[in-house]
């Protein structure tokens, strides 16, 4: 018999950084749907650490990471315990206490270490506003040698993001006919109902853990999911300005004591 594909969504946020599901929620939405993820907070790895611990469902563990030069690389590592050193070394040290998604952290340095770990990465939304893009950057006479010495770093570019505008991905899939690398695809979600907007498809049931899933992607061995679907965009702001306005309010501490984070016990499992 033939082995099951699994849907995999590789580019959502949690209640942990910017987004609004909890684990339990995602975790459901998983089963339900037959589907596994990676939870790539902003510069924050919790969620994505406790989705992996819990076992519940295929999940890989994660994180994307915000440079001070704009671009924000999506991170991957087959095992919980290469993602929380990669974070100690490379993220942790730079972050900002009002800051949730830019850090002090410079591209190469930490494309640097996650070589250096294993990882895998995909530079997320490469034409999306401001400094995000890389297309203005190629396009700058001052920063166009640095971006391409980024573009050599990467895995992967991120084609399809579900939660910005089409013609930022039209751009994306244009420049990714030049270029020789992995394409990827995630739906960016910040609510349950964007969740697996976009994404790709995987081989392996709801067995399937991090070391295979990893393996999968690392060797472009996954098919793009066949329907993509864009995100409700006033939604998606309004639920950002919400949760970047209480992290700046707050600063980083006190924003993490006053989320509801905690998993009620009737939820475990
Ligand atoms: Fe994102």
């Amino acid at each position: 018999m033939a082995e099951q594909r699994l849907a995999f969504d590789l580019h959502c946020h949690s209640n942990f950084s910017d987004g609004l599901p909890s684990i339990p929620a995602m975790e459901e939405w998983c089963r339900k749907n037959r589907a596994g993820l990676a939870i790539t907070d902003h510069n924050e790895i919790r969620g994505s650490v406790l989705m992996a611990e819990r076992d519940n469902v295929p999940n890989l563990p994660a994180i994307e990471v915000g440079t001070t030069e704009g671009l924000e690389f999506l991170v991957y590592f087959p095992t919980v315990s290469q993602l929380e050193e990669y974070y100690r070394r490379a993220v942790e040290p730079h972050l900002y206490s009002r800051f949730m998604v830019k850090s002090r952290v410079r591209c190469l340095e930490c494309l640097d270490v996650a070589r250096e770990l294993g990882a895998f990465v995909s530079l997320a939304h490469p034409f999306a506003f401001g400094r995000k893009s890389i297309g203005k950057k190629l396009a700058a006479a001052a920063s166009k040698d640095h971006a391409n010495q980024v573009l050599d770093q990467v895995d992967a570019i991120e084609v399809f993001n579900a939660g910005i505008p089409g013609i930022s991905n039209r751009y994306a899939a244009d420049f990714y006919q030049g270029i020789e690398k992995i394409a990827t695809l995630g739906s960016d979600a910040h609510m349950l109902s964007d969740l697996g907007n976009a994404g790709i498809t995987m081989l392996g049931g709801s067995s399937c853990r991090g070391p295979k899933l990893f393996e999968q992607l690392r060797g472009d061995d996954f098919e793009p999911q066949a329907e993509l679907t864009y995100s409700s965009l006033l939604r998606t702001v309004a639920v950002i300005a919400w949760k970047h306005t209480s992290f700046f309010v707050l600063s980083r501490d006190r924003y993490h004591a006053s989320n509801r984070h905690a998993v009620p016990a009737n939820q475990i499992g």
